[in-house]
């Protein structure tokens, strides 16, 4: 296997990206991965939500939500960089305001793990994005994810509109495979709260 993204920052070192061409694009399929998630998933990420360089909601129309380092560390140590899909939760205290109860649910994500080859980051990071509509932020709120399959490389780009068309697609491509049944009972992960359980305290 491809070193793990943690080997790679260990090493100081980034890997190597690909130009996604016109071609790479339009012959990416709508449904990748096995029926039910292999080894090393379901991962479960925890962790407070930090603010990124807010070029997600600003460049790209796909705001995403930034986990501290070492809430990374399960996923990373055990992959390689990418694109990935699972669910995840916002989970705020009883008292906030601005968050509707289709807000707090268990939703489907995509992330991003690793430099962004495109925007030619020093550090690697990782970027959910929740595939809902929220009407507030949630920077340090706790987010919880479970992360279930991997789609592509993390690639390099010759324009943003490239890199945004490819974004779309992963939305695409990680709807229909969560879909999948062997993918949806982990909506129901003990690590996310079931509507009407009490707030539990962080792991
Ligand atoms: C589904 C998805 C796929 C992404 N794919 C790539 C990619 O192939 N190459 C890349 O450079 N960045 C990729 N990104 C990362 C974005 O560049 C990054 O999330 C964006 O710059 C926001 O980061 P920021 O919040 O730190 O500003 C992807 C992000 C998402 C959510």
């Amino acid at each position: 296997m491809s070193p793990t993204a943690a080997e790679f920052a260990a090493r100081a070192e980034i890997p190597l990206p690909e130009v996604r061409t016109d071609k790479g694009r339009a012959a990416r399929p709508s449904i990748v991965g096995p029926d039910s998630p292999e080894g090393p998933f379901p991962v479960v990420l925890v962790g407070p939500v930090q603010k990124g360089f807010g070029r997600g909601g600003k460049d790209l129309g796909c705001p995403t939500a930034n986990l501290p380092d070492d809430s990374i560390t399960p996923l990373s140590s055990v992959a390689k960089t990418g694109v990935y899909y699972g669910f995840a939760q916002v989970v705020p205290p009883h008292e906030d305001k601005g968050f509707r109860a289709e807000d707090l649910t268990v939703l489907p994500m995509v992330m991003s793990l690793g430099w962004n080859p495109f925007y030619k980051n020093k550090s690697l990071t990782a970027e959910i994005h929740i595939l809902h509509e929220f009407q507030t932020d949630f920077y340090g709120r706790e987010m919880r994810a479970v992360v279930l399959g991997y789609i592509r490389p993390e690639l390099d780009y010759i324009s943003r509109e490239a890199l945004i068309e490819d974004i779309e697609t992963d939305k695409k491509v990680a709807l229909n495979c969560l879909q999948r049944p062997g993918y949806q009972k982990y909506a129901n992960e003990a690590v996310f709260q079931q509507p009407g359980s009490e707030v539990q305290a962080s792991m």
